[in-house]
């Protein structure tokens, strides 16, 4: 494996590369303490972060990117269509009123935050308008399982870049994983963490005391192996850059193996597996 890094970026299946680590911002949504902690991350090395409209929070995220003074290309911004707009025009309404709480010309990734059903072949199609304009530089979805991955598969020439799905040691998705893969599709971690319910357990405290490192540090260095995109969440400076420090060890094959075993299909946020 070639040495991970804060600046490792995956190829996406257009051209387009992703910061393989990012950084989660469901939550944190307070004013200026937000602005504060997302300008933090982005001083200590973080260039992707992800929103979306449900999280109230593009205004910060905008503004947190303009106040750091890096250059707009180096940082990736992902946000996400939410439930209630979708449908072709609100669609592509709903865009603009992301990219105008961002206060940005372009996003770098625009999702599908999840699988609506009967209309959500209608938001593709606006996602495909809004990338053909250049308004966003890839698009995806989020929560998909195949036969949502495969509807659009069979019926558009897009392909979706990515996949956002809950994934962690206790939520191992390998089948969804491999078959996304095998059509192109970058699967992305979101609940890394799971959301700090299981960074008590005690297998996973073992593995971490042999790396000397905390359980939030192995549950996103087993991400980043697994060559999956991922972006924890935290509103605390502490966190943020306790989560960043993964890049100075390596988790061995026998204990990537371990921590897999540890699946037991646990979801922290929702689960689309029943969505028709
Ligand atoms: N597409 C979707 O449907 C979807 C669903 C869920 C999430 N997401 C995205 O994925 C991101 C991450 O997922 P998530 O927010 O659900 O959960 P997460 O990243 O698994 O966990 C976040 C929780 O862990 C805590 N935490 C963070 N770092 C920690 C550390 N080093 N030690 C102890 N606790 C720590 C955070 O608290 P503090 O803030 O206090 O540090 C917060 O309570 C979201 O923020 C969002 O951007 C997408």
């Amino acid at each position: 494996m070639s040495k991970l890094n804060i600046d490792t970026k995956i190829r996406l299946n257009n051209g387009i590369e992703i910061p393989q680590f990012g950084l989660g911002t469901y939550l944190n949504d307070n004013g200026r303490a937000a602005v504060d902690s997302m300008l933090y991350a982005l001083e200590i090395g973080y260039r992707h972060i992800d929103t979306a409209a449900m999280y109230n929070n593009e205004r910060e995220v905008g503004q947190a990117i303009r106040e750091s003074e890096i250059p707009r290309q180096d940082v990736f911004v992902t946000t996400k269509l939410w439930n209630s707009d979708h449908g072709y025009q609100n669609t592509i309404d709903a865009f603009n009123r992301s990219l105008e709480k961002l206060q940005l010309d372009f996003v770098d990734l625009y999702l599908i935050h999840w699988p609506v059903e009967d209309i959500r072949l209608e938001s593709w199609r606006a996602l495909e308008r809004l990338y053909a304009d250049g308004l966003c530089k890839a698009v995806g979805v989020s929560n998909y399982m195949e036969r949502h991955l495969n509807e659009i598969l069979e019926n558009f020439d897009v392909v979706p870049t990515v996949n956002q799905i809950e994934y962690s040691p206790f939520l191992y998705l390998k089948d969804l994983q491999q078959f996304c893969e095998s059509k192109g599709v970058a699967v992305e971690s979101y609940s890394p963490l799971t959301k700090g319910y299981r960074l008590q357990d005690s297998n996973l405290i073992e593995i971490a005391n042999k790396y000397s490192k905390s359980t939030s540090q192995i549950l996103i260095r087993w991400c980043l192996q697994k060559g999956v995109i991922c972006i924890p969440k935290s509103s605390q400076k502490k966190h943020i850059k306790e989560n960043a420090e993964i890049f100075d060890f390596e988790i061995s094959d026998e204990d990537i193996l371990r921590l897999d075993d540890l699946n037991e299909d646990y979801h922290s946020t929702w689960d689309p597996t029943d969505v028709k």
